[in-house]
C-alpha cells in the first residue's frame, strides 16, 4: 500500500459552518499513523489552525477504527531500515503533529467512533475534547508485541488517569469500551455510535458561541498549569489573562460585562454573551 497510496488520501476534512470535520483515511489499515499520514496531518492542521472559516477542529476515523495506532508496517519496521535518521524523521513527524495538535489555536474534539490502540493515545490527548462510541475500543496493545507505551503514551495515561488504571491498561493491554472509557476520565463523554457525530456537533457549537481568543489562553492554562506551584499558576494566569486582554481586539470581556450589567441581555452564568 505505501507505494501506490495517495498521500493526500491519508487526511480528508470538509469544513461546515465554523467546524473542520478532520477524518485519519486509511480504514482498510484501520487507520494506523504511517509516515504518509502524520506528514499530511500536519499539512491539514496547518491549512486550518488560522481559517477564519474555523472554529473548532473535531478528529474523527473514516470506517472501524479510529485511529488502531503507529503503523508497524510503515512507521516501525520501514523507517527502521533506514537505520537511525529514518526513525528519527518518522519520529519527529508523528510528535511533531501531535504536539501541534495541543497547542492548537482552535478548540480540538476527538470523536472516536472505533479501534484506539496505542500511537493513537497521542492525539486522544492532543485533543481537548474527547467523545466516544459506547461500541468503541481502547488498548494500550504495545505490552502485546514487546514494547512499553513510548512516543509519550506512558505520559498521556498517567496525566489522564489515577495510577492504578494506568498501570492496569499499560501491563494487561486489555481493552475497554467506550462507557468504561468516560468512567475512567479518558474520555469526557460516551454516546451510542450512532449519536456520536450529533453529539460532537452539539459539543463544538458550544464552543463556537464562545470568544475565540479566550477559549486559545483557557485552553493552553489547563495544559500549563498542572506542573506548576499555586503561585506559579496565579502569576501565570494573571499574565495569561491580560495577554488575552490585548489580543481580543473585540475587547470581549468588556463587551461581556456590559451585556449583562448595562443592557441587562444575557446572564453569564447560564451561556455566553452575544459576539
Ligand atoms: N499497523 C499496520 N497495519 C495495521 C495496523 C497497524 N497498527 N492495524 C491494522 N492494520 C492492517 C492489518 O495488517 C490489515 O492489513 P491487510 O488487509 O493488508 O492484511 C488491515 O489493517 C486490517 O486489519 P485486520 O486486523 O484484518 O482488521 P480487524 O478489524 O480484524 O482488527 C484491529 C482490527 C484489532 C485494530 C487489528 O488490526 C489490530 O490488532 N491492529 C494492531 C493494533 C495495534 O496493536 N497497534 C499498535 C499500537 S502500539 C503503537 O501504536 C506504538
Amino acid at each position: 500500500m505505501s507505494e501506490t497510496e495517495n498521500e493526500a488520501d491519508t487526511v480528508t476534512f470538509t469544513v461546515d459552518h465554523g467546524i473542520a470535520w478532520v477524518y485519519f483515511s486509511r480504514p482498510a489499515k484501520r487507520n494506523a499513523m504511517s509516515p504518509k499520514l502524520n506528514r499530511r496531518m500536519m499539512a491539514v492542521l496547518d491549512e486550518l489552525e488560522f481559517r477564519e472559516d474555523v472554529g473548532v477542529v473535531v478528529l474523527g476515523g473514516e470506517g472501524s477504527a479510529w485511529s488502531a495506532g503507529m503503523d508497524l508496517k510503515e512507521y516501525f519496521r520501514e523507517t527502521e531500515a533506514n537505520g537511525l535518521r529514518g526513525v528519527r524523521k518518522s519520529q519527529s513527524e508523528s510528535y511533531g503533529w501531535f504536539r501541534r495538535l495541543r497547542w492548537f489555536q482552535k478548540p480540538t474534539i476527538a470523536m472516536v467512533n472505533g479501534w484506539c490502540f496505542g500511537g493513537g493515545f497521542g492525539p486522544l490527548f492532543g485533543c481537548d475534547l474527547a467523545i466516544t462510541a459506547d461500541e468503541a475500543k481502547f488498548g494500550l496493545s504495545e505490552i502485546n508485541w514487546g514494547i512499553l507505551p513510548g512516543g509519550g503514551v506512558t505520559k498521556v495515561v498517567v496525566d489522564l488517569l489515577p495510577m492504578r488504571d494506568a498501570m492496569w491498561l499499560t501491563l494487561t493491554g486489555e481493552l475497554i469500551d467506550g462507557k468504561q472509557a468516560a468512567a475512567m476520565r479518558l474520555v469526557n463523554e460516551s454516546v451510542p455510535l450512532d449519536r456520536l457525530k450529533a453529539r460532537t456537533e452539539d459539543v463544538a457549537r458550544m464552543l463556537l458561541e464562545k470568544n475565540p481568543v479566550t477559549l486559545k489562553f483557557a485552553k493552553d492554562a489547563v495544559r500549563r498549569v498542572g506542573l506548576m506551584t499555586y503561585d506559579e499558576a496565579e502569576d501565570y494566569l494573571v499574565r495569561m489573562q491580560e495577554a488575552c486582554n490585548f489580543h481580543d481586539k473585540t475587547e470581549g470581556r468588556k463587551e461581556g460585562i456590559r451585556q449583562f450589567i448595562d443592557e441587562k441581555s444575557y446572564k453569564p452564568g447560564l451561556g455566553a454573551y452575544d459576539k
